[in-house]
């Protein structure tokens, strides 16, 4: 999609202008004026759509309500402008320009709204589905619009990755589109070196699969940096539950159990453009949960890097085994902070739906700041308690722990799992987004399918 900054986009000849309306303010916008029917009032999520029979520039005018102007915020203009996007694709529009009267610096809003609903994961089909192929804006700062064009192509990355059948998205395919990321320095671990760095959980789990581990380390590595993170995404290429098989219905779209993995490539990909002063590390440890005559079995006892033994409870509580030792690793980079984002949880689901995504963490002030950037770019979290009792559940009778507690309460027993491997002085936050990453039906902004949960996010709180 190509966007142009114009001086008026009220004069620019396309095939929808999309005008905006508050309901609490008498619009002086002459177009409103001359083409809203009577009845549009403003109200958020209003829409009308009126050809304008060579009246004017564009071949339609479409309104959006934009609620109360003292209300509007990023998220409202997202939301509304991926509604208004969506009605112009049904009028099978091509080229849309923007009529948005607000002071607010809306031009990043409008940008990732347009892409956000523009989008759609049409690559093995013969016919396309129809796009919007050039937005015009104006009132906007260009350099505002390219951090959006980036930020938009981050999470377009992300979920074309989540999207792609676990056939062709296997763990090197990931490592080679590591390896192949401008302004990033990725190496890659394979088995034999993943064993001599001592990561025996990561490798249980990938015993099974034809596929081979491949552990991704990124480097983003500024001259004198101000900060230095480390991003881990779960990067289970597909999670069959191995031995634990699941049952088919729940397997069916486990080849997002690498949506985490996809977040922070695509994170990592807009970094080596907007060029932060941060170091940051995007790590995967990337592999496939399958069933077969090699796979770990219930009962074994694994070693993590950091010396921990585990009973393996459950072969399909994998995902915290393999970031058990990606989060070793990061630890031991000695970097100030650590997030992990990851689908790990089916209870996450179940507790907040594909609304919110789960947080938890090892410091207060640390998870309140993810929360509160989340709320900003649109991407809601809640947090999760982390009570002794949920890790008292997962003792073991022969090893240090199990990976498995109870069947309630999954997400917090997951994330006092993952606190077993996070040095102390280490800041760490655990973002579980199995509700969010995918989705079963369109929500919002977005198609079924992949979301591209967690970039806006991550790439918020490194760049601020
Ligand atoms: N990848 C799943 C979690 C998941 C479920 C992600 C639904 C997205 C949608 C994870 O590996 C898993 O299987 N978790 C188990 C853990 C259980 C065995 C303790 C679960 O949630 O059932
Ligand atoms: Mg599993
Ligand atoms: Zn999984």
């Amino acid at each position: 999609m190509e966007i142009k900054i114009v001086e008026n986009t009220k004069e620019v000849v396309c095939d929808v202008l999309v005008v905006g309306k508050f309901i609490d303010k008498q619009t002086s916008n002459a177009l409103l004026n001359r083409f809203a029917p009577e009845n549009f009032t403003g109200k958020k999520g209003e829409t009308f759509s009126i050809h304008t029979q060579k009246e004017y520039p564009s071949t339609y005018i479409l309104g959006i309500g934009l609620g109360e102007e003292q209300n509007l915020d990023n998220n409202v203009i997202r939301e509304n402008i991926a509604k208004a996007v969506k009605k112009c694709i049904e009028l099978k529009a091509k080229t849309i320009a923007f009529d948005i009267e607000t002071d607010l610096a809306c031009g990043i809003s409008i940008v990732i709204g347009t892409s956000l609903a523009n989008y759609h994961f049409d690559k093995y089909k013969t016919k396309k589905e129809h796009r919007i192929a050039e937005i015009y804006l104006s009132n906007v700062l260009p350099e505002s619009i390219e951090y959006a064009k980036t930020v938009a192509d981050a999470v377009k990355l992300a979920r074309n990755l989540a999207n792609e059948p676990a056939q062709f998205a296997t763990p090197a395919k990931l490592a080679e589109i590591a390896q192949g990321l401008d302004g990033i320095n990725t190496v890659v671990y394979d088995e034999a070196k993943i064993r001599e760095l001592g990561m025996g959980a990561y490798l249980a789990v990938a015993q099974g699969s034809v596929q081979p581990p491949k552990f991704i380390h990124m480097k983003y590595i500024p001259e004198n940096p101000k900060k230095r993170i480390a991003i881990i995404g779960k990067g289970l290429c597909f999670d069959s539950g191995g031995l634990d098989i699941k049952p088919a219905s729940s397997m069916l779209t486990m080849r997002d159990d690498m949506s985490g993995a996809a977040c922070v490539l695509g994170v990592m990909k807009a970094l080596g453009k907007l060029r932060p002063n941060i170091e940051v590390h995007g790590i995967i440890a990337a592999c496939e949960n399958m069933p077969s005559g090699s796979s770990y079995k219930p009962g074994d006892i694994v070693t993590a890097k950091n010396g921990k033994t585990i009973e393996v409870d459950n072969t399909d509580a994998e995902g915290r085994l393999t970031l058990a030792d990606a989060l070793c690793y990061a630890c031991e980079l000695g970097v100030d902070e650590v997030i992990d984002i990851a689908t790990l949880t089916g209870a996450c689901m179940v507790a907040l739906g594909n609304a919110a995504s789960g947080i938890m963490g090892n410091d207060e002030d640390f998870v309140k700041n993810i929360i509160q950037t989340g709320a900003y770019v649109g991407e809601k979290y809640w947090e999760m308690p982390m009570w002794q009792e949920y890790r008292d559940n997962m003792d073991s009778d022969i090893a240090d722990m199990k990976n498995t507690g109870t069947r309630y309460g999954g997400a917090s027993a997951a994330g006092m799992f993952l606190k077993e491997f996070v040095t102390e002085n280490v800041k760490w936050a655990h973002l579980d987004v199995a509700g969010t990453a995918f989705l079963d039906k369109p929500f919002k902004e977005f198609s079924k399918g992949a979301t591209g949960v967690g970039v806006r996010t991550l790439l918020s709180h490194i760049i601020a």
